[in-house]
């Protein structure tokens, strides 16, 4: 998506350990406009799908996920990274996620009352690195018997494990943008797909 890699271009920093930092217009300041037009390109990939459901992790995750689920005109549902003391034991599905980049692993959760066997879910995140965070979400979706229709994100670093994981278990995946690589402070992208040319 020609808009979003204008701005990772002019704006997005690139910090060591190959970490791009979108902190002015995604990861902590939001603009919103542009969230909106990612939410439609995501929107015009999966139409046909019939989605019911669209999963995020918290909190990045959380805006593209409800602009995206507002335009199926279904629920957005985000796994919580801490059990909430209000819901009871054997209430909830639960994985765990490790992440690289932070070097830590969270057990992840989603309540029992809100992801139903019949549900089609669309899997919506900022950032596809190791692919970490959407499999935690893919065991989520199994485990409640339903079932996965795509994944869709934002900014993926093709250079590191995630889309690899994700194609090697059959998962269709959109991405707005496909950085190759972050070297010497560099951004470089992979050719998008047709869809998101504009
Ligand atoms: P994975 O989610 O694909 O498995 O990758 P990884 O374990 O490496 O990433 C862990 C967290 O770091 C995720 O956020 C992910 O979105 C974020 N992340 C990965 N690479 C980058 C990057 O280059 N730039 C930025 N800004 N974030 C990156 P999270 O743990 O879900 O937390 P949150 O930030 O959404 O709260």
């Amino acid at each position: 998506m020609k808009l979003l890699e204008n701005m990772v271009k002019q704006d997005g920093k690139v910090y060591p350990n190959n970490v791009l930092k979108v902190d002015s217009f995604i990861n902590h300041q939001i603009d919103p406009k542009l969230m909106m037009e990612m939410a439609k390109s995501l929107y015009e990939y999966f139409k046909d799908k019939n989605i019911t459901k669209v999963l995020t992790i918290e909190s990045s995750g959380i805006a593209p996920a409800i602009l995206v689920a507002n335009l199926f005109n279904v629920p957005m549902l985000f796994a919580k990274k801490s059990v909430p003391s209000t819901l009871k034991r054997n209430s909830f599905y639960e994985t765990k996620v490790h992440s690289y980049t932070k070097n830590v692993t969270n057990n992840i959760i989603v309540s029992k009352d809100f992801l139903h066997s019949k549900d089609n879910v669309l899997i919506i995140d900022d950032f596809l690195a190791n692919g970490r965070a959407a499999m935690g979400l893919v065991d989520l979706i199994e485990k409640a018997g339903a079932s996965v229709v795509g994944v869709g994100i934002l900014i993926e670093k093709s250079f590191q494990e995630g889309r690899k994981l994700l194609d090697k278990n059959n998962i269709d995946v959109c991405s707005l943008c496909r950085i190759s690589s972050l070297e010497n402070g560099k951004v470089e992208f992979n050719k998008a797909d047709d869809i998101l040319k504009k």
